[in-house]
């Protein structure tokens, strides 16, 4: 059977038989089951997985089931009776390390570290159109709200990637907190402290590395402090801390500065960033051909941009909004990228200028073409704007994992 069928019959007859239990809840338990198949699935019961395995043994999969109730650890997705020919991203079938996916949006940590021969044991993320394009994707439902989640209940693993949400920290979101006389940084109750969902689970589960990501703001947030609480606080749970600020634009055509830091526990000394020099993209290589007309800005629009661009450089502030030069990389393409398209406008000659299309975007963060966009052009442009440069992340987890085999 392939996965989303199999993985619809489990859930259906698990919500029938656990009605108090919720749909999301379920998927996720189901789907993280059925991609690890280890005792340490969270919230998944005993009687839950009893129901499951009888559905096999009904489906006259007996072997199956009872590998599956004697031994717990080994990965079993190869031997398991599922076909991931409907998802792209598969689980790997002889992993080398284990890894976590916090604030796992689209999937861009998992992505990268997929391909270095990891094994994701646990996702979570909130957002019903994430979800859905991390399902699409990699076969798995991450749980929802991280903050309602024990970390006793996370599996042991050897790397926990985090790229928590930035809001707080970026720039724009401060400007207009403070416009707003609201909270930022950790102060913000809401956001902030989602650092200290990492600092719990880390510190329970001690996990080998951490690998996290966020605005290059982060750094000198609050004159510094942010960051260095975000320091102190790692290196006293036993972490050297390292960090760099990196910019994308020799690996994608797309200016985007961002701050990775990889925290790694005592006994592993030997990890350093890899270098990003190099020549920026060109955003040509990157452009779609026959692009529909529904994607060219209206004049309304464009006469807006024009406006508002020449008010703001007078006065000095705010963004602008220009046609993008083809041979240089685009301006960085964040959530709000689809309200508008002034971060990037696509010149067309005569016509007015057309936005980005959802797999430029995905483009410029290095997704695959056969990545699956399964969601609306506006959810997929926010989500996209979210999510990491996947050729950055590589790039670091490979010397991650060479730091991890040789320690
Ligand atoms: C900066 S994005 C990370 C994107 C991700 N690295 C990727 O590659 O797509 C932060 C993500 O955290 C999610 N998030 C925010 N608060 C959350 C919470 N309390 N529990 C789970 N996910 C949360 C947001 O929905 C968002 O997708």
């Amino acid at each position: 059977m392939k996965y989303s069928a199999i993985k619809m019959v489990l859930t259906a007859s698990l919500l029938e038989t656990f009605p108090k239990v919720e749909e999301e809840e379920i998927e996720a338990m189901v789907s993280h089951w059925l991609q690890t198949q280890n005792e340490n699935v969270p919230l998944l019961t005993r009687s839950m997985k009893e129901h499951s395995l009888a559905l096999f043994e009904s489906s006259g999969r007996r072997d199956v089931s009872s590998r599956l109730v004697k031994e717990t650890e080994p990965p079993y997705q190869t031997q398991l009776p599922i076909i991931w020919d409907d998802i792209p991203f598969r689980p790997v079938s002889q992993p080398q390390f284990t890894f976590i996916d916090l604030f796992a949006g689209i999937g861009g940590f998992r992505m990268s570290m997929q391909e270095q021969g990891g094994k994701c044991v646990f996702s979570s993320e909130w957002d019903s159109d994430a979800k859905k394009t991390y399902e699409a994707n990699f076969g798995e439902v991450p749980y929802g709200d991280i903050r309602n989640i024990s970390e006793r209940s996370i599996p042991d693993h050897d790397v926990l990637c985090a790229g928590f949400p930035c809001q707080p920290f970026s720039l724009a979101g401060v400007s207009a907190r403070n416009s707003l006389n609201t909270s930022h940084g950790f102060a913000c109750e809401t956001q902030g402290t989602l650092f200290f969902d990492i600092v719990r689970i880390m510190k329970k589960k001690k996990p080998r590395v951490a690998f996290l990501e966020n605005v290059k703001n982060l750094v000198g947030h609050d004159g510094g402090k942010t960051f260095s609480i975000i320091r102190q606080t790692i290196e006293s749970l036993g972490y050297r801390f390292s960090y760099k600020l990196i910019s994308a634009s020799p690996l994608v055509p797309q200016r985007r500065i961002r701050c990775y830091m990889v925290c790694v526990r005592g006994g592993i000394n030997d990890f350093i960033f890899p270098d990003f020099e190099g020549e920026p993209l060109a955003l040509r290589t990157i452009l779609e051909h026959n692009v529909d007309s529904s994607f060219t800005i209206s004049n309304r629009l464009w006469e807006g941009h024009q406006r508002r661009t020449k008010r703001n450089l007078a006065r000095g502030t705010g963004f602008t909004a220009f046609c993008a030069d083809l041979d240089k990389p685009s301006n960085t393409i964040v959530a709000r990228y689809g309200k508008d398209g002034k971060e990037c406008l696509v010149p067309q000659g005569k016509k007015n200028p057309r936005m980005l299309t959802p797999r430029e975007c995905a483009r410029l963060q290095g997704f695959p073409d056969h990545f699956i966009i399964p969601t609306a052009k506006t959810s997929a442009y926010r989500l996209f704007g979210n999510s990491v440069a996947i050729p950055v992340i590589t790039k670091i987890a490979r010397n991650i994992v060479g730091s991890l085999k040789n320690h």
